[in-house]
């Protein structure tokens, strides 16, 4: 088990954002979450990876679990290099130096994302595809058990979607269990087949096989 939610219920102050939701997923899992603007899915996958918590319901959840946040909620200006980004995923649970073993790790992840020749760059410099790569290079680089991905495909070029999909196949085939927010049903083409759940206020509506 890679995570298991059970009856869970999310609030902001009064409002119930997500409404006694159960989900859970296994080794090489691939989930998809849709539903309309304000359902609930980013509310949902933040719920799963910890950062908000359950009013009521239950979460277990394996540690090495690796989040991406909707872009939009990504700080551009943050004052870092490329490389500086990706190797923070490796420092998850209290870790907190890297060795050699972590940069070689980082290095890799760019490498298979087409950022290595990025490394250097300010984040702040980059187009919003390479930005969406280094993001996933540096949840990819912690190893993940357990992929959280919130949208990572809005509003990408055809190459960034191409290099995304083979990476999130690839950690799939290695056992991972994958979640991912879309709104668009032409991303399921391109991965897995997988369960595809639809929310609507905040309740899971309909579940089908992509
Ligand atoms: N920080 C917040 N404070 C209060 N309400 C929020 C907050 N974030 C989201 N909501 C509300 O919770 C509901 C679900 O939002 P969200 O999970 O972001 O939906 P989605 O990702 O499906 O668009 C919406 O009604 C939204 O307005
Ligand atoms: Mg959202």
């Amino acid at each position: 088990m890679k995570f298991s939610l059970k009856h869970a219920v999310i609030k902001y102050s009064d409002k119930i954002a997500i409404n006694d939701v159960s989900l859970e997923a296994n080794s090489g899992d691939m989930i998809f979450i849709t539903g309309a603007n304000g359902s609930g899915k980013s509310t949902l996958t933040k719920g799963i990876a910890g950062l908000l918590p359950l009013s009521s319901g239950t979460l277990e959840r394996t540690q090495r679990m690796s989040y991406v946040p909707q872009i939009e909620e990504a700080d551009k200006n943050f004052p870092a290099k490329v490389r500086e980004i990706v190797i923070t995923g490796r420092m998850r649970n209290g870790k907190l130096f890297y060795n050699n073993h972590d940069t070689e790790q980082a290095n890799s992840a760019m490498k298979e994302l087409g950022i290595y020749e990025l490394a250097d760059r300010e984040i702040k410099t980059l187009s919003g595809g390479q930005l969406r790569r280094v993001f996933l290079a540096r949840a990819l680089c912690g190893e993940p058990e357990l992929l959280l991905l919130d949208e990572p495909c809005a509003g990408l070029d055809a190459e960034s979607h191409k290099i995304l999909f083979e990476a999130i196949n690839k950690v799939l085939s290695k056992g991972c269990a994958v979640l991912m927010v879309t709104h668009d049903n032409s991303d399921l083409d391109g991965i897995k087949a997988g369960r595809v759940i639809t929310l609507s206020n905040g309740k899971i509506i309909n579940e089908r096989n992509s």
